[in-house]
């Protein structure tokens, strides 16, 4: 289990890797003047070293029903190695087994590079075109990518392997030891990865690398494995294979885990018995909840009050993809960052024009701060993720006039969300059960029951919340920090003349180009008030945020003229927590929780070796405010990770500022 790290300040600037291409056409490092894979073989090479040194071949095939093996890489490169790992598994393993493979890359290929590169690899076709097919969006930090519906499940670590490994949460089966000879990379093979390598080792875990170097084998052995030289395949006369058999008793041990950030120890059935689940709300939270367990093999009851998914906050005709990002690497702005490339990736499943446009995003620099802030997260950002276009570049990108310049998002856009909700939702082993309002939740045994009144809904050892600001209704979650903000958008009809608006252009408020022949305009604030009608007043607001937006686009959308009256939108509720990170995760007693650790109280810095009164089966999945688009979908997979003992898709440290007992520790620790 991993230690939490301080959040780094990240830099995010991570180059692309640079490549020349051989007279063979074999990619080459120009940074580490090094080969990516045997010119000569690269597929024996690998299949030699990484799968057959890891016993994989008899591993996969000994996987149970149901059952998993995580594989940890250092080095992605050109994506061969999973690839490779990926097929063999295909080929070997039981239809319902899973795969999980995690690598960190430093230097990450262009989506160019990388179709150049595996195009060498004709049998891996079909595999490769889905990872190609998902290589969007992938940003500093942890990047997600999900294949086969969660059948083989990637997570990219983007960044040093010294700054990524460290906040890595997960226990790796195998482990792949590349990354240029340890002569070119040295910054790469030290002590300090063999020891991350170690921690992150699950029991028995196994580990392979091409290099036979003395030294690596000594600090490999000295970190806890014990390795051996092994006869190796072609210009590579021995290769290193080795088991972890222990933390070295000389080595102080990582600290643990805090008790109310550790991991539940579940008596939840295990993967390859029947499990079933409750998640209670059908927006966007509730339906990733739902895709990310039904991947694992759950059997899933999705309860919705209302007759359809997606008709609250999540029913918005269009929202936005936008990254409010800090330039300080904050949790929030990790999240982001990885929750985007999420969702980016998903709506590649959707159909373009109707359910999503990758449109972009323009952010104007209306006033000077925004602009200073602006130039910060350039400098922070690449080009690719985020870039600072002038005035006439912006009026150039939107197609209307504009009075500043601003912030271009190109891999942003809008999204319909009943769209990806309906998507989310829609594997068989889920459940839409419609209008099943949970009113009650009561315990009886090992099973959760959910209660409308005196009628019985359903019942599961597992329940995730996912009725955003609702799940307060619940003794226990009544007291996680919740607020509802009202919002409303107003629907506008598409004109001739705006047809010309090509992006999605965000001042304070947003307007997007149009679907199915409406804009959405959007969106107010307002924090006090509990009534969903539309109001005109809240319209007239839009149009106000329109017109800093752009008179011409005003003008050419005719709303100067509209009557109030006639004006259409809808209105729902936003749910905030105090730090705007959403609550994701599982739940504890609160009462007997500010028992358990009551010291705190009196002295922050105590670790009491109590366990965590967890509610067991319990999750919440909520608390995602304005950009539920970005932060729901990953949510899902966290919430999967956390009930199945899976490397976790965030940072150790993200995933902690997301948990549910932030807010009860820090009541403990302001001494409340
Ligand atoms: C006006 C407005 C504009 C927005 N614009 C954007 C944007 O541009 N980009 C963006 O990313 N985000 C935007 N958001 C935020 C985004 O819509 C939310 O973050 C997201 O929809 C939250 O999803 P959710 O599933 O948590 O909540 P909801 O969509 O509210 O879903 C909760 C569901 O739970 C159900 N439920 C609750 N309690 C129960 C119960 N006890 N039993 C049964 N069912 C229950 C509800 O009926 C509801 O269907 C906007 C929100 C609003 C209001
Ligand atoms: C030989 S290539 C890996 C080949 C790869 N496994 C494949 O299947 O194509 C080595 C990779 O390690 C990456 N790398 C080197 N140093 C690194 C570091 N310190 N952290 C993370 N990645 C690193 C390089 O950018 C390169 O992509």
């Amino acid at each position: 289990m991993t230690t939490t790290a301080p959040t780094p300040i990240v830099d995010a600037q991570i180059a692309h890797a640079q490549i020349d291409w051989d007279e063979h056409g074999n990619p080459h490092s120009r940074v580490f003047s090094d080969v990516y894979f045997s010119t000569e073989s690269g597929l024996d090479e690998t299949r030699h070293v990484f799968l057959i040194q890891n016993e994989l071949p008899e591993r996969f095939a000994a996987l149970p029903a149901g059952g998993r093996m995580v594989i940890g890489e250092t080095g992605f490169g050109t994506g061969l190695n999973f690839l490779c790992a990926w097929q063999l598994f295909n080929a070997n393993a039981v239809a319902d087994a899973r795969l999980h493979f995690v690598s960190v890359e430093k230097y990450p290929l262009s989506r160019a590079d990388l179709q150049r590169a595996l195009g060498l690899w004709p049998e891996l076709k079909a595999l490769a075109d889905q990872l190609l097919g998902r290589y969007v969006a992938v940003h500093q930090g942890f990047q997600r990518l999900v294949f086969d519906g969660g059948r083989v499940t990637l997570t990219l670590l983007i960044g040093d392997a010294l700054d990524m490994l460290p906040q890595l949460d997960g226990q790796i089966d195998a482990w792949f030891l590349d990354g240029f000879a340890p002569a070119k990379n040295p910054e790469m093979w030290t002590p300090e990865l063999f020891a991350e390598l170690a921690r992150l080792a699950a029991p028995g875990s196994t580990i392979a690398t091409f290099t036979s170097t003395g030294w690596v084998r000594r600090s490999l052995n000295a970190a806890g494995f014990k390795m051996k030289r092994v006869p190796g395949i072609g210009h590579k006369w021995e290769v290193l294979k080795g088991r972890f058999i222990g933390w070295p008793a000389d080595v102080p041990t990582p600290p643990p885990i805090k008790p109310w950030f550790a991991r539940p120890r579940s008596t939840l059935p295990s993967p390859g018995y029947p499990r079933t689940a409750l998640v209670i709300g059908a927006g966007l939270a509730g339906c990733a909840t739902a895709e990310s367990l039904a991947a694992r093999g759950w059997q899933v009851s999705l309860l919705e009050r209302h007759g359809d998914l997606a008709q609250e906050a999540s029913g918005n005709p269009q929202g936005v993809l936008y990254l409010k990002l800090s330039a300080h690497g904050t949790a929030l702005s990790q999240l982001i960052l990885s929750g985007f490339g999420h969702t980016r990736r998903l709506l590649e499943r959707l159909q373009r024009g109707l359910d999503w446009d990758d449109c972009g995003v323009l952010q104007l620099a209306f006033d000077e701060k925004e602009q200073a802030r602006q130039a910060q997260l350039a400098a922070a950002f690449p080009d690719d993720l985020l870039h600072v276009l002038n005035r006439a570049g912006a009026e150039s990108r939107a197609g209307v006039v504009l009075d500043s310049g601003g912030l271009f998002y190109p891999q942003g856009g809008w999204v319909h969300p009943p769209a990806l909700c309906r998507d989310q939702a829609s594997a068989n082993n889920i459940q839409l059960l419609t209008h099943n309002d949970v009113i009650g939740l009561r315990r009886d045994g090992a099973l959760w029951q959910a209660w409308d009144g005196e009628r019985l809904l359903a019942c599961a050892p597992v329940v995730v919340l996912a009725g955003a600001a609702e799940i307060k209704r619940f003794p226990p979650s009544a007291d996680l920090p919740l607020k509802r903000i009202r919002g409303q958008i107003t629907r506008l009809a598409a004109t001739p003349e705006s047809q010309t608006l090509t992006t999605v252009v965000c001042a304070e408020g947003y307007v997007a180009p149009a679907r199915s022949g409406e804009h959405t305009l959007g969106a107010s604030f307002a924090f006090n008030s509990d009534d969903l009608t539309p109001s005109t007043a809240e319209h007239l607001d839009n149009l106000e945020l329109l017109r800093e937006i752009s008179e011409d686009l005003t003008e050419r959308l005719n709303a100067n003229g509209l009557p109030a009256e006639d004006l259409q939108g809808r209105a729902a509720f936003r749910c905030t927590s105090p730090d705007y990170l959403p609550i994701v995760g599982p739940l504890a007693d609160r009462a007997t929780f500010l028992q358990a650790y009551a010291v705190l109280r009196k002295d922050a810095r105590q670790t009491p070796d109590t366990d965590c009164p967890w509610l067991d089966g319990l999750y919440v999945n909520s608390g995602h405010g304005s950009r539920g688009l970005i932060t729901a979908p990953l949510s899902g997979e966290l919430i999967a990770a956390w009930l199945d003992d899976e490397p976790l898709p965030l940072p150790r440290s993200v995933a902690e500022a997301c948990h549910p007992n932030r807010f009860a520790l820090r009541g403990l620790i302001r001494g409340k």
